[in-house]
């Protein structure tokens, strides 16, 4: 519950690296998480340095390519600039640790219902794991961001790390460099409806 808490999405990291035992501890956390029928359909790219450099500047690309290719579409240019916003954070991160659904296809694809229903259990097993991911790196004092915004990149960044499955998510890692306050949360009696028979 401590790091449920405490666990805030960081969009300011320090330069300092993070400690290759650590990225291990906090991967195997990941591992450690439930997963439909058990196909632990996932595998994580851990990206620094140059490496890092040269990823993000493939997803930049990817970001322009969707913002040419979407304009006109209502509401995405502010979709686009956000995903900047979220390179620019990751380029600020040490760490990037890319996720793929391995049991998964490129999301442009036409898929029938057994795939879709199996495509959500996997989504939500790979969700268990990084959220596995991102309360390990609290405890060890590191902060995260959980990003999706790698989908307006897909093509580029998927072809870059060599991806056949799917890329789902990409987590930022590293010291924190902000102490954010809470983001809101939905009232309690919003979200929940106990159903009992007296
Ligand atoms: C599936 C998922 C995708 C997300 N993608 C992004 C992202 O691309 N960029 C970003 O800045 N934050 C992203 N976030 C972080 C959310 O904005 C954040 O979790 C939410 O606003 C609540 O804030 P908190 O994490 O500090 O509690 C994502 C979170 C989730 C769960």
């Amino acid at each position: 519950m401590k790091e449920i808490a405490e666990r805030h999405s960081i969009r300011k990291y320090k330069a300092d690296a993070v400690n290759k035992d650590d990225i291990k501890k906090i991967i195997e956390a990941g591992i450690l998480a439930p997963s439909a029928k058990n196909r632990q359909p996932w595998k994580f790219f851990v990206v620094e340095g140059e490496a890092k450099e040269e990823a993000l500047d493939v997803m930049e690309k990817g970001l322009t390519r969707s913002r040419e290719e979407l304009k006109g579409v209502p509401g995405i240019e502010a979709l686009i600039s956000d995903a900047f916003n979220t390179l620019r954070i990751m380029r600020e991160a040490p760490v990037i640790i890319f996720v793929e659904n391995t049991n998964g296809g490129a999301p442009f694809m036409d898929i029938n219902v057994n795939e879709r229903i199996t495509e959500i259990c996997d989504s939500l097993s790979i969700g268990a794991a990084i959220q596995n991911m991102l309360l390990a790196a609290t405890e060890l004092g590191y902060g995260t961001l959980w990003i999706a915004n790698t989908f307006y990149a897909y093509q580029e960044l998927a072809k870059f790390l060599g991806i056949n499955g799917q890329l789902i998510s990409a987590v930022a890692l590293g010291v924190p460099d902000e102490t954010p306050a809470p983001r809101p949360r939905k009232k309690f009696e919003e979200v929940v409806e106990f159903r009992s028979i007296h």
